[in-house]
């Protein structure tokens, strides 16, 4: 895996998030990690320099929302279509009731302060700089509360400040860059 610059990446934001999906991951060696499958996000600019964001959204109920609590770096990692099934049992199953990743056989490499797996096609490897709880009373819309929250466990949101992305190859890279430059 390679270190890219955010300016030299060509990807579709909504199709990575909603129909790719993520890997959103947080631990440390000591005390070991937990993932879950994730596609509701954001990526953009934010605050600084125009700063690399990722905004990502957890329910209470995820064990993964404790290791991402504890810990001050979260990292969501893009995976190949071949890895589908796994994503979908790491979205569907929690860690708190099974060893996910050791079922997967997916490899937790622990570096730049978090943990990522060294299958992923991408790495964004993430600060966290704000998290806030969802409130129903903040809502303008009733339509998310009626269709996503009937029993109001809203989601907490973390945004993250982009410190590192790594790629495997160059298919998410702009033309006219490559990683073997
Ligand atoms: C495709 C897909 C997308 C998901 N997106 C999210 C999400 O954005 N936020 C969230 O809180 N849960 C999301 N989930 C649900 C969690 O991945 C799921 O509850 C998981 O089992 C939690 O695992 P954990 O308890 O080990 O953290 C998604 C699940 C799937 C299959």
């Amino acid at each position: 895996m390679k270190t890219v610059n955010f300016k030299d990446l060509r990807f579709n934001p909504f199709t990575l998030f909603g129909n790719e999906w993520m890997l959103l991951t947080a631990g440390n060696e000591k005390t070991g990690c937990n993932t879950m499958t994730i596609s509701w996000g954001n990526l953009g600019c934010l605050w600084g320099n125009n700063d690399p964001t990722a905004v990502i959204y957890i329910r209470p109920s995820r064990y993964t929302k404790k290791f991402v609590d504890e810990e001050e770096c979260f990292s969501l990692c893009v995976m190949d279509k071949s890895f589908k099934k796994e994503m979908t049992y790491l979205g569907t199953v929690s860690g708190r009731d099974e060893d996910k990743i050791a079922k997967t056989g997916l490899t937790p490499v622990y570096a730049d302060d978090t943990v990522y797996f060294a299958e992923a096609k991408m790495v964004f490897v993430c600060r966290k700089v704000y998290a806030a709880e969802l409130q129903e009373k903040d809502f303008l819309r009733p339509e998310p509360i009626e269709q996503c929250y009937p029993i109001r466990d809203y989601h907490t949101l973390y945004i993250g400040k982009i410190e590192k992305i790594l790629v495997r190859d160059d298919e998410y890279l702009c033309p006219g860059t490559s990683l073997s430059e």
